[in-house]
């Protein structure tokens, strides 16, 4: 039955709190066919979609309807489609999506609405963060990464040939929409690779929660509507008090980045061609748990219930063999994450208490890298 047709859940609503800039987060099945909860942060009567050739034949016709129910008559409802994938988030597909504003005519109070995974939602907040030097932003994330990740923070932009998201800004959506119904559609892959991120909240801040994935982990496989929102919403509290606390990561925000120095050079190595982005992360997890065993002593059961429960979420743990220590080594040393030279690590202690560290001793590295099989060619 499509979405439209079925009745929606009564959405759970979170709020992130930013002052000024604070903003609602709902989470419930099927609430995409229902517009009374976007109707709120609609201000004018122009609204641009942007949404992607995978998701706007799946969702954009649902989402046109409602909002077509809930606003004034004659509100102007434009949509723009971009090519599917991490190739098209560039300047060329931002200039794109600008051009058709001004074609047709957008002013300073439309609303740009994001309808997609964490491409689309990255391309469409920043065009809405620098449209007219800002207009009204909504997120409708369409993939679990982007639902318990990026649709929440403001982090927008685009990739550049040098390096990925090196041009964007922050930037703060007025509303986001999580509907775990669209989950469905999503490749199993995709929805997998989403669970490392969930997982990787358990890690840095939540042991309980950690707990409560191992429990439910059948469930959450089997995207069972109240485990799923369960997961959804923890997440999302956990992100939101992150940000709360540190929106422009100058400090406490660099905790979500746990795994990514491992996961970025391991995507980068094998061309983005090998891993989605959750997978490389669910690795980069791992060897990040060695390293904090090498570094602080974190217990080795620790670092086991993290394998073990990655592993039965069907996502990688290993490296793959093959690959050269020093060009894995010069690669993580070419990352954002590098600050004033040194590489900064996320180390954790102990499940749900993660730490930031830029003075992790470079041999320890190595060692992790070596006796997770990496080899040395002279
Ligand atoms: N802004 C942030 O804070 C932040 C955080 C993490 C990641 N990101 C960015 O997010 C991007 C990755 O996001 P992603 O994992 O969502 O990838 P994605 O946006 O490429 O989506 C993955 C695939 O799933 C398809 N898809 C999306 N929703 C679907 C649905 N409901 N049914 C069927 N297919 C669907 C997409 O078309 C795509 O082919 C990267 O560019 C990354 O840099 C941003």
């Amino acid at each position: 039955m499509p979405a439209d047709m079925r009745a929606a859940s009564k959405p759970i609503e979170l709020r992130v709190d930013l002052k000024e800039r604070s903003y609602p987060i709902y989470i419930g099945r099927d609430i995409l066919g229902d517009g009374t909860c976007l109707a709120p942060y609609i201000p004018g009567n122009q609204v641009f979609i942007v949404t992607n050739e995978t998701v706007g034949p799946l969702y954009l016709q649902t989402l046109t309807n409602a909002l077509s129910i809930v606003l004034e008559p004659g509100c102007q409802i434009d949509e723009w489609v971009i090519p599917d994938g991490e190739i098209h988030k560039t300047l060329d597909t931002y200039r794109a999506v600008i051009d058709a504003l001004i074609a047709s005519r957008h002013d300073r109070s439309t609303t740009i609405i994001a309808l997609g995974g964490g491409v689309v939602g990255d391309i469409a907040g920043f065009v809405a963060a620098t449209y007219q030097r800002g207009v009204n932003f909504i997120q409708i994330p369409t993939t679990l990464l982007a639902q318990v990740d990026s649709s929440v923070g403001g982090k927008t932009g685009v990739n550049h040939t040098q390096g990925k998201n090196l041009i964007g800004s922050f930037y703060q959506p007025s509303c986001v929409l999580a509907d775990i119904g669209v989950l469905d559609t999503l490749p199993e892959r995709e929805y997998l690779a989403g669970l490392a991120e969930v997982i990787k909240y358990g890690v840095i801040a939540d042991s309980e929660f950690f707990s409560w994935l191992e429990d439910s982990l059948a469930g959450l496989r089997a995207k069972l509507s109240e485990v799923t929102a369960e997961a959804i919403l923890r997440c999302c509290r956990i992100k939101a008090s992150v940000v709360a606390r540190d929106e422009r990561e100058t400090g406490l925000r660099a905790i979500l980045n746990f795994g990514h120095t491992f996961g970025h050079a391991l995507e980068k190595i094998t061309r983005y061609e090998t891993y989605l982005h959750g997978e490389a992360v669910a690795i980069g997890m791992v060897l990040a748990m060695q390293l904090s065993r090498l570094s602080l002593g974190t217990s080795e059961a620790d670092v086991q219930r993290l394998s073990r429960l990655l592993t039965n979420a069907g996502l990688p743990v290993k490296l793959p063999e093959g690959l050269d220590l020093a060009e894995f080594l010069n690669t993580m040393s070419l990352d954002k994450k590098v600050h004033r030279g040194c590489m900064r690590f996320v180390l954790v202690e102990r499940l749900g208490r993660a730490q930031v560290s830029d003075e992790v001793d470079p041999e320890a590295v190595e060692r992790v890298l070596l006796s997770s099989g990496l080899s040395t060619h002279d």
